[in-house]
């Protein structure tokens, strides 16, 4: 939710590009996290220049190639995803207050706003704008006539404000620099020469430095050109971690695909090879040592807890099946959102696995800080190297997708479910239920996906026009058993999120319980069909199902594996996916549905990537 940048150069460098040049990249890398508005401001003089506009960036570039901006080595920028306030110019930021001499961007939401604005409307102040941040820029321009100092401003400040807030300000007294300020909000620092940034991700600044340093929650940071200076809200100096971003402008390019969620498809092979890679010593035994948690405790837990939204709820759903049936321990799946609140039962003994990409949800947050504080061990599964889960846990597994761009999540869910599979073999592997031998078997079978999904990815086409042949239906259903149940309520995600298609995805065992009384003649139905190999009954069953919603006209999209021949009579369509173990299959089954989506949004002519209504990390609660 909303992005932000910022950037300091030295005036006396040679830098060809300006402030403007710098806000202006980081916040089409950063469009991703909201795009109901855009803006940038800069030091100009004694002044601020700025310019925002409702709409996506390329409206506030239209706006800035209608005049003259000034060439200031100082400026922020925003995106905004709309939450007090609708989107529109006025609520756009930066907000500039103090007689145009105070220009803040923020990301989060002020919890105490409506009581501030009363405080500081008595005072005399005027508001224009319906948003909390007008209210937090006027409280900092407040104490800072009274301070007159930008940093000590937004120490006080950040002490009078509940909620979240990422905060960046400039003031034309004090030139050289931004002071921001965090809590619970996403911020990143970059380091460059003679130049440095602030980025709510690293995308911010990738195109200038892969040089970045971690800035930890509750506190604020003066960034010059040549410096950056970390205190806690006390004012007490503090440090924070620097890293080296492992991927490069162009990883979070779309590489000649028409939109990011394609290419993020078509990078899925990469994804799951990427995150298995180096995870298995020399004796081929896993070790994971990213997972400093004492080894006797992990053979203690005796309850697991998955916490996650969305995407990465069902990613924690189909992982759940995996590591009951390696580890033997009860494993549940909560949505993040719900988990505090339904007072869950935790021990020391309990381990929360908190899977999320951006690393930065606010409320899968919420629920590791809620675990932790019951004394459980959390250890996050997350592709975003420095974002807050993975700080807060007591470890992380980092899944190495790369950078996701588009809105609707493809190729973290695969490297999701094969970091949580990782884990789970490695407790089986610590615990004594499974033997170095068995690992290795499973581990080879995970390693011979990449290139499963890469054979079935030169179907895409295929696919696709199914896709584009069915884009005016009006409802879409799916069905799945076993760990195709969440794969059927991803693929209804999909298609909710980007098609805005009314999609729902059912267990298929929980068809005849209510949900057959939606098939009537027409509805597209997508079965997704589990191995007919092995020990399991389920394939049977879930044939069974095809029958019954067939003969009540059903039009149906079957997901089957390469000469599964049973399900032939009753498919109108049938999508091959390459022989796999059932528990794999999810790796391979959700490809297809992943290329629907995308074909039925693109036939609509919908923006893939941005779909309305929505942004790529939920940071607010
Ligand atoms: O960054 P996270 O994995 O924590 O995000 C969780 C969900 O918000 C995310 O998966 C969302 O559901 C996606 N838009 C799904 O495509």
């Amino acid at each position: 939710m909303c992005g932000i940048v910022g950037y300091v150069g030295s005036p006396e460098e040679n830098q060809n590009y300006y402030a403007l040049d710098v806000v202006l990249e980081g916040l089409r890398r950063l469009e991703y996290r909201g795009y109901d508005s855009a803006g940038v401001a800069v030091v100009d003089g004694d002044g601020i220049t700025y310019a925002k506009k409702a709409g996506k960036v390329a409206a506030l570039e239209s706006e800035l190639a209608k005049g003259v901006f000034p060439q200031s080595k100082v400026g922020i920028g925003h995106t905004r995803w709309a939450t007090h306030g609708g989107p529109s110019d006025v609520n756009a930021h930066p907000h500039v207050v103090d007689h145009g001499r105070l220009a803040v961007v923020h990301n989060g939401i002020i919890e105490n706003f409506a009581e501030l604005k009363h405080e500081l409307s008595a005072l005399g102040y005027n508001f224009v704008s319906d948003t909390d941040t007008e209210v937090a820029a006027t409280l900092l321009g407040h104490i800072y006539n009274e301070v007159q100092d930008l940093t000590e401003a937004m120490r006080q400040a950040a002490n009078r404000l509940e909620g979240a807030f990422t905060l960046l300000a400039i003031h034309p007294e004090q030139p050289d620099r931004i002071v921001a300020a965090r809590r619970n909000s996403p911020l990143v620092i970059g380091l460059g020469e003679k130049e440095n940034f602030l980025g709510s991700d690293v995308s911010g600044f990738i195109e200038f430095t892969k040089k970045a340093v971690e800035m930890p929650n509750d506190h604020l940071v003066v960034l010059t050109a040549d410096s950056y200076e970390i205190r806690d809200f006390a004012g007490n100096p503090a440090t924070g971690k620097e890293f080296e971003v492992a991927w490069d402008a162009a990883a979070a390019e779309k590489g000649g695909y028409a939109s990011f969620m394609e290419k993020e498809i078509n990078d899925q092979p990469a994804a799951v090879r990427d995150t298995l890679l180096g995870r298995l010593n020399e004796k081929g035994k896993l070790t994971l040592d990213e997972l400093r948690i004492d080894e006797s405790l992990l053979r203690s837990i005796d309850k697991i807890i998955v916490v996650a939204c969305g995407t990465a709820a069902y990613a924690g759903q189909v992982a759940r099946y995996a590591i009951e049936h390696w580890c033997r321990i009860p494993t549940e799946v909560e949505l993040a959102h719900e988990f505090r609140y339904r007072d869950p039962i935790i021990t020391e003994k309990t381990l929360v696995v908190a899977l999320s990409q951006s690393g930065e949800t606010m409320d899968t947050i919420m629920a590791v800080r809620h675990a932790r504080e019951q004394g459980a061990k959390v250890i996050a599964i997350c592709n975003t190297i420095g974002s807050t889960i993975p700080r807060e846990s007591d470890a992380c597994l980092y899944t190495y997708a790369g950078p996701e761009i588009a809105v609707a999540s493809t190729k973290a869910f695969l490297a999701q479910i094969t970091a949580a599979y990782l884990l789970g073999l490695y407790l089986a592997q610590l615990r004594g239920n499974k033997f170095a031998d068995e690992v290795q078997l499973i581990l080879d079978e995970l390693r011979a996906m990449p290139e499963k999904i890469a054979s079935l990815l030169e179907r895409s086409e295929e696919i696709a026009q199914l896709g584009r042949d069915m884009k005016d239906a009006s409802s879409v259903l799916f069905l799945g058993r076993h760990v195709g149940f969440p794969v059927a309520l991803e693929g209804a995600l999909k298609l909710k999120e980007i098609a805005y298609l009314h999609a729902e995805g059912f267990a298929a065992g929980e068809l005849k319980h209510g949900p057959i009384a939606l098939v009537e003649e027409g509805q597209p139905v997508f079965v997704i069909v589990p191995s007919p190999r092995g020990r399991n009954s389920l394939h049977a069953k879930v044939v069974s199902t095809i029958q019954e919603i067939r003969a009540r006209g059903a039009v149906t999209i079957v997901i089957a594996e390469e000469g599964d021949t049973a399900v032939e009579a009753y498919a109108n369509h049938i999508i091959r996916i390459p022989q796999t173990p059932t528990l794999l299959q999810p790796l391979v089954a959700t490809v297809p549905l992943q290329i629907f989506a995308c074909a039925v949004a693109g036939a609509k002519g919908y923006d893939i990537d941005q779909p309305r209504n929505l942004a790529k990390s939920v940071t607010v609660e």
